[in-house]
């Protein structure tokens, strides 16, 4: 089973599904994903500079470049094959992104080096938030924009009881048949189970020096974007 507290395993995972990773996320959340991107994205603004953490396949990295022409981006992520999966769709973006392998608690980069940050579905999986959200803080200029996008567990609790039901028992039956991969879509029900609330991430966000500002709950908080200020 994979688990965070040991990040090989975490690693090991998202190798595994990488080659389909983005099939998936469209059929699992019904596009919407791709609509909660864009909301991300809209939602650092204009920044010379944007570091997007967990990376993945660059959905987040290059949909900010598209927006921004003049813009460039880092795309950070510790599973090589995904971010095999992203350098197959940099073409349109050549000399204005790099791809870097490594881990989100402890960023290759100077102090007060990027304009904004982003993470989408990636805080989920990091075994200590406080430390990467202590490297962004690090790496972020003065002034600068930090989102994070997650899922997170409804407020509604009617609404969160169907959420906890869907999750345990039919995610990873679909993850089985649609997907093949039992474990990871266990995995991923548990992760959302058990992860931090919005209002535990903002309390860690403030202990890390950054100032959050707002927070958008998407689909009655089927998904949260936080959003921080350095
Ligand atoms: C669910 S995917 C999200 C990918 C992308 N952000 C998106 O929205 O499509 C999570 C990604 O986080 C990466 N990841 C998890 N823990 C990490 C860590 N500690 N450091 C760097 N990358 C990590 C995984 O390798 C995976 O590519």
């Amino acid at each position: 089973m994979y688990q965070k507290s040991a990040p090989e395993s975490i690693q090991e995972m998202f190798a595994t599904i990488a080659p389909n990773y983005d099939r998936a996320n469209t059929t699992f959340s019904l596009g919407l994903h791709k609509k909660w991107n864009r909301k991300l994205i809209k939602s650092v603004g204009e920044a010379k500079t944007l570091l997007d953490l967990c990376a993945g396949t660059g959905e987040i990295g290059f949909g900010f470049l598209e927006k921004h022409p003049h813009s460039k981006a880092i795309m950070l992520d510790f599973c090589p094959e995904m971010l095999a999966v992203a350098k197959t769709k940099g073409a349109p973006f050549e000399g204005r992104y790099s791809l870097i392998e490594a881990d989100a608690q402890v960023l290759p980069l100077e102090d007060n080096s990027v304009d904004a940050v982003t993470i989408s579905y990636g805080i989920r999986n990091v075994k200590d938030p406080s430390k990467c959200f202590q490297e962004v803080r690090r790496v972020l200029k003065p002034g600068g924009r930090f989102a994070i996008l997650e899922l997170t567990r409804p407020t509604n609790s009617l609404f969160r009881l169907s959420h906890k039901i869907y999750l345990k028992f039919c995610l990873p039956l679909l993850g089985k048949f649609a997907a093949k991969n039992l474990d990871a879509y266990r995995y991923l029900s548990q992760s959302v189970e058990e992860f931090a609330s919005p209002k535990e991430l903002e309390k860690k966000l403030i202990d890390s020096n950054l100032t959050p500002i707002k927070k958008i709950s998407l689909m009655g908080g089927l998904s949260t974007i936080l959003i921080a200020n350095s």
